[in-house]
């Protein structure tokens, strides 16, 4: 809607307004304005190894061909017919020459190319110019493995779009150069609002209750106490946003991350502590830990899409990934303990949609959205660090990172263009960025 303002967010009080979970002009616009612009999480590497494979993904709710061409590069195509919009691929994944649509037979490349359209002199009489026909194709660009994709021709580069994030994200995902692999990924619609599934990723405030019975559970196999208030509030970890995104991570004590597995933080691993020192240093390879994240706009928690499919509808795509570094019985773990939390059947998300469909859906209600929700925990409570890069929580327990998260959403929802967001200057220095490539 041209000349609208979006302030859906006090930064004073907290209060959120709750409409922008249901209202559908609203969500037109994340569209536009976010999933057009936005670096999007899309797929992984280890999805498509060989010359003529293909993965079929999203970028919100555009379906996009991720190909593997036969010089090995990467493209990211609009799977829909420069003639009257079919599908070009109508399966998950696969490998091929080419792709042919099943109206009229147009014919496009692996990179996108118009390559054949039936009756071209006879019918078209010589005059379609099959080089201006071409897929429309989608920047791409990897971090470790991970294929991001942006429609924007102005997006700063994905390097710079994660910034300092990557300085939190390399203790998971560029522990080891060995690299990973995903699996999956395992989907399910949920009648949410996509962002709801985003802001929790830095909510452990629910934890001790919502999870209650399935976090205490966990602790009893492994002979811990309950996970109470008490605990939690104990914790050692802040919430940090950074450069648009969110991370909460765990300080532990000094050492304690010699040996332990880049997948599994708990389980002994073969001893990789070396080569995490060489590529991460002495304090992030052996005392800190990356906990729940999400990545600007839609990426949550590693490798798992919210794909938005309506303003209360949210397809879940989760992958496990795991490291190359790992045993085969690690990877089974990772792949076991995945499956086991996650997912329409896992014990901690199942609790956790039930929140996420009532917060959505209190959007709904006119007598509510005069009242508004309330995000101000810890306001006021933030500070800078020397250390950790993003602007962070004094305790563990905040929704600092959810109204940076919703100031981040005004942001992208009120510019005219990439001109008009702001990112974070870059503390961390990189030489050579391990696994960035465009
Ligand atoms: Fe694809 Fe006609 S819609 S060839
Ligand atoms: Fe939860």
């Amino acid at each position: 809607m041209a000349g609208t303002k979006y302030e859906i967010l006090d930064p004073e009080t907290g209060w959120l307004d709750p409409s922008i979970y249901t209202d559908q002009e609203i969500y037109r616009r994340e569209m536009t304005h976010i999933f057009g612009r936005a670096w999007l999480l899309i797929g992984h590497d280890s999805l498509i190894p060989n010359p003529g494979d293909f993965f079929h993904t999203y970028m919100g709710e555009d379906p996009v061909i991720l190909s593997r061409g036969s010089d090995g590069s990467v493209n990211v195509l609009l799977n829909m017919c420069r003639h009257r919009g079919a599908r070009l691929v109508r399966a998950d994944d696969g490998n091929c020459n080419s792709f042919v649509c099943s109206y009229h037979a147009w014919t496009y490349g692996l990179d996108g190319e118009l390559e054949y359209v039936p009756g071209e002199q006879e019918v078209y009489y010589g005059e379609l110019d099959r080089s201006k026909l071409g897929l429309k194709r989608a920047r791409v660009a990897t971090y470790a493995g991970l294929v991001f994709a942006t429609w924007a021709e102005d997006a700063p580069s994905l390097e710079d779009y994660l910034g300092d994030a990557r300085w939190y994200l390399d203790m998971e995902f560029n522990r080891s150069g060995k690299g990973t692999y995903a699996v999956g990924p395992h989907k399910w619609i949920q009648p949410i609002n996509w962002k709801t599934a985003v802001d929790n990723c830095s909510d452990w405030y629910h934890v001790p209750v919502s999870h209650a019975s399935a976090a205490n559970a966990m602790f009893r196999v492994l002979g811990e106490p309950r996970f109470t208030h008490d605990r939690l509030f104990q914790m050692k970890g802040r919430a940090a946003f950074v450069n648009g995104h969110q991370v909460q991570y765990f300080k532990m004590p000094e050492d304690s991350l010699a040996g332990q597995s880049k997948s599994i933080p708990t389980a002994t691993a073969e001893d990789d502590t070396a080569e995490a020192v060489e590529r991460l240093g002495e304090f992030r390879a052996k005392s800190v830990v990356l906990g729940t994240h999400s990545l600007f706009p839609n990426t949550v928690l590693g490798f798992r899409l919210a794909i938005p499919r309506g303003p209360l509808k949210t397809e879940f795509w989760h992958f496990a990934l795991a490291s190359n570094a790992d045993t085969p019985e690690q990877q089974r773990e990772v792949l076991r303990v995945h499956t086991a939390r996650n997912g329409v059947t896992g014990h901690f998300e199942a609790d956790d949609v039930d929140n996420w469909r009532q917060v959505s859906e209190s959007g709904l209600s006119g007598t509510y959205r005069e009242l508004g929700q309330r995000v101000n925990l810890g306001i006021g409570h933030t500070h800078t660090d020397d250390v950790f890069p993003g602007a962070l929580s004094d305790r563990f327990v905040s929704e600092n990172n959810h109204r940076h998260f919703y100031r981040r959403w005004e942001e992208f929802m009120n510019a005219d263009s990439w001109a008009d967001i702001p990112l974070d200057p870059q503390k961390a220095t990189y030489e050579g960025t391990a696994g960035m490539n465009e």
